[in-house]
């Protein structure tokens, strides 16, 4: 696990790095995306890329990785239509190149398997965008998570929809109960991992996502066990890191050819 700490346009235009370098060599790649203030950053920076740097996503395909249960198809915080607001109408990405867990499935297992299958046949998502909830949860897996899950319907906790209210008015019964989330397991087979955090209020899950021990009450620490993970952090979130000077230092003298 990688640990970068720096100011939050650096952080953006670190993933927008990883993300762009992965097109270049692999045009057709996969991307995981993530919705949530987090990765808003990388998705105006890729936007400003593909306006100014012809940087192209025609090829591209995306998964996103959760979705709210039973918001109407045309609700602005259904994560469908956040994704294609906030990315996907930005740059070149054909008009069914994303796809989501469908929100508003008859048979959600059916759906949830349905999703799964999909990655697999896209091939893997080959770079995850990813943020973390206060609690820990990546995607919407919440604390109690199995480790090994996969895409599947989850319950919010009460912590989750008062942290989402912004989005809708202030109004926290207004946040939806229920989603679909890839599961840990699911996240965990994508080939690359790039997590987001900015902020005091991310402090305490960032350190035990970085230094925890591995326990679904920590849902992010699951990410222990891949091999390939970046964790980009602003001061505010790495302030509680017990060994911040030490990534600090490594991050400064990393060699040049190594890249993310
Ligand atoms: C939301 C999303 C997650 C997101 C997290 C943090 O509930 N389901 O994918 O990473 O919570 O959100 P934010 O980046 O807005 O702090």
């Amino acid at each position: 696990m990688e640990v970068v700490i720096a100011p939050a346009p650096e952080l953006a235009r670190l993933a927008a790095d990883a993300v762009e370098a992965l097109l270049r060599r692999r045009p057709d790649a996969v991307l995981g995306l993530a919705t949530g203030s987090s990765p808003l950053g990388v998705y105006d920076e890729l936007a400003r890329r593909h306006a100014d740097g012809g940087l192209s996503f025609a090829r591209a395909r995306g998964f996103m990785l959760d979705e709210y249960v039973g918001l109407p198809r045309e609700h602005p915080q259904r994560y469908r239509n956040v994704i294609d607001a906030e990315f996907a109408s930005r740059v070149d990405l054909m008009p069914d190149a994303v796809q989501g867990p469908d929100g508003l499935a008859a048979d959600v297992p059916a759906a949830c398997a349905a999703y799964e299958r999909a990655i697999v046949d896209a091939g893997g998502v080959d770079l995850q965008l990813l943020g973390i909830g206060t609690d820990g949860h990546i995607g919407f897996n919440e604390p109690g998570s199995s480790l090994a899950s996969r895409t599947r319907i989850k319950t919010l906790t009460e912590q989750t929809r008062i942290d989402n209210a912004r989005f809708f008015d202030g109004e926290v019964e207004r946040v939806p109960q229920h989603c679909l989330t890839q599961g840990l397991g699911t996240i965990m087979a994508a080939r690359h991992l790039v997590l987001l955090a900015t902020g005091r209020g991310k402090a305490e899950a960032v350190h035990q996502l970085v230094e925890g021990p591995v326990s679904a009450m920590w849902p992010a620490t699951v990410l222990q066990h891949h091999p390939h993970v970046t964790v980009l952090i602003d001061n505010a979130a790495a302030s509680r890191l017990q060994l911040a000077d030490y990534y600090r230092g490594a991050y400064a003298s990393k060699p040049a050819w190594q890249g993310l």
